[in-house]
C-alpha cells in the first residue's frame, strides 16, 4: 500500500510535533509493505511569512491530492494583530472548509501509567474515555454576518446550525458509539438557544435511527463541570463547534497534558489530522514539546486509511513510553517510541 500525505508543520511547536509523527510513520513503513509519501507544505504563520497569506493555494491543490493531511499547529504572537480573516488561524479554518471534513473526532483518555499527572484524583479520572465528537464547519466560526460595527464600538457573530448540519455530525457521533459503549451525550444550550433547541430535536430524532445507543442531553455549563467531577460517566460527547473547542482543551484535563490528545476530521473529500494543541510558543524552540497528541493523531490517520493494525501498534508504542516513565524532551520521546515500536510491532 502507498498513502500520499501532505504534511503541514505550521507554527511554533507544530514542525517539531510534526517531525516525530512523520519519523515513526515512517520507521512503520520502513519495516512493512506500506509506503509513505510525505510533501510538506506551508500553512499558517509560516505561510504568511512565505507566500503572503496563510493558505496559498499550492498547499491547498496538494492537500486536495493527497490521501490525507497531517497538519501541526498554527498560530504565532508575531501576527496576532492582524483582523481574523487575514491571520494564521484563519489558514487552517478555510482547510477545514475546503477539505469539507465536518466531524473532529478528540478522544480524551486516562492514561493508568501516567494518572498521578492529571490535576484530578486518579480514583476521578481512572477509566475515562471520552470521544468529543465536534462539528467542524458551522456556527459561530463561519455564519454570516459577522464582523465590527461601523462605528467599531460593537461586533457580531452568528451561530446557525441547518437540521443537515446536524444530522450529518451526529451520525458520525451515534456510528461511532456503536463501536464504543453505546451511549451518546449531546451537549447544547437549549435552555437559551434556538440553535441548540433545533440541534436537541434533530438529534432526539436521529436516535431513533439507533435504538442499540442511548441518547442523554446535557447543557454545555453543566457538562463542563461533569468533565471534570465525574469524566468516566461519559463515552461520546456530541457537540457543536465552540463548545467542542472549549470542552477539548477542559478534557486535558483527565490526561493530564494538552500535549496528548489527538484528534482526526472526517466525512470530507480528503481527512484531516491534527493534535488538539496550538503553537504553544511559550515552549517551542526549547525542545520540550509533548509528540503524543500529534503521534496518536497518526494512528487515528491509520486507522481511518484501513490500517488498524498499525494503529495499534502506534497506540501501544505510545502506552509502552508512558509506561516506563513519561519523557521530558521531545528527543527523549523519539528515542522511547522507535525503541517501543520495535518491541510492541516486532519490526
Ligand atoms: P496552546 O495549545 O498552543 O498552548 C496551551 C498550553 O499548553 C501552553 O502552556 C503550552 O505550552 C501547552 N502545550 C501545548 N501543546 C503542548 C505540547 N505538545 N507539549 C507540551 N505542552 C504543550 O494554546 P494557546 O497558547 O492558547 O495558543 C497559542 C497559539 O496556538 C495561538 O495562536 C492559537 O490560536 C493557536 N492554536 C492553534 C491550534 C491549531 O493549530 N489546531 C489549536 C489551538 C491554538
Ligand atoms: C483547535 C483550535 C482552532 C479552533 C483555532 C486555532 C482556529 O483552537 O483546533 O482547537 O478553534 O478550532
Ligand atoms: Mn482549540
Amino acid at each position: 500500500m502507498t498513502f500520499r500525505i501532505a504534511v503541514l508543520p505550521g507554527d511554533g511547536v507544530g514542525p517539531e510535533v510534526c517531525r516525530e509523527a512523520v519519523r515513526i510513520l515512517r520507521a512503520l513503513g520502513h519495516f512493512d509493505k506500506r509506503e509513505f509519501h510525505f510533501d510538506e507544505h506551508p500553512v499558517g504563520g509560516a505561510a504568511i511569512r512565505s507566500h503572503g497569506t496563510p493558505l496559498p493555494q499550492s498547499t491547498l491543490d496538494a492537500c486536495l491530492a493527497s490521501d490525507a493531511v497531517f497538519l501541526g499547529a498554527v498560530g504565532t504572537p508575531e501576527f496576532d494583530h492582524l483582523p481574523p480573516d487575514r491571520r494564521p488561524e484563519a489558514g487552517l479554518l478555510r482547510l477545514r472548509t475546503a477539505l469539507g471534513g465536518f466531524a473532529n473526532l478528540r478522544p480524551a483518555i486516562s492514561f493508568p501509567a501516567i494518572a498521578d499527572c492529571s490535576p484530578l484524583r486518579s480514583s476521578r479520572v481512572a477509566g475515562a474515555d471520552v470521544l468529543i465528537v465536534r462539528e467542524l464547519l458551522g456556527g459561530l466560526y463561519f455564519a454570516e454576518p459577522r464582523g465590527f460595527g461601523d462605528t467599531k464600538d460593537f461586533a457580531y457573530n452568528t451561530m446557525r446550525y441547518s437540521t443537515r448540519e446536524i444530522e450529518r455530525v451526529a451520525r458520525i457521533a451515534f456510528e461511532q458509539a456503536r463501536h464504543r459503549r453505546k451511549k451518546v451525550t449531546s451537549v447544547d444550550k437549549a435552555n437559551v438557544l434556538e440553535t441548540s433547541q433545533l440541534w436537541r430535536r434533530t438529534v432526539t430524532e436521529l436516535a431513533k435511527a439507533y435504538p442499540d445507543v442511548t441518547l442523554d442531553h446535557m447543557y454545555v455549563d453543566a457538562c463542563a463541570m461533569h468533565l471534570i467531577t465525574s469524566p468516566a460517566r461519559f463515552d461520546v460527547i456530541l457537540t457543536e463547534n465552540l463548545f467542542g473547542d472549549i470542552l477539548s482543551d477542559e478534557a486535558a484535563a483527565i490526561t493530564g497534558s494538552l500535549g496528548m490528545l489527538a484528534s482526526a476530521t472526517i466525512g470530507g473529500e480528503v481527512d484531516l489530522y491534527e493534535p488538539v494543541h496550538g503553537s504553544a510558543p511559550d515552549i517551542a524552540g526549547t525542545g520540550r514539546a509533548n509528540p503524543a497528541g500529534a503521534v496518536l493523531s497518526a494512528a487515528l490517520m491509520l486507522d481511518h486509511l484501513g490500517e488498524p493494525e498499525a494503529a495499534a501498534d502506534l497506540d501501544a508504542a505510545v502506552s509502552a513510553v508512558l509506561g516506563s516513565g513519561a519523557p521530558d524532551t521531545t528527543s527523549d520521546w523519539d528515542d522511547a517510541l522507535q525503541e517501543a515500536l520495535v518491541e510492541e510491532a516486532g519490526v
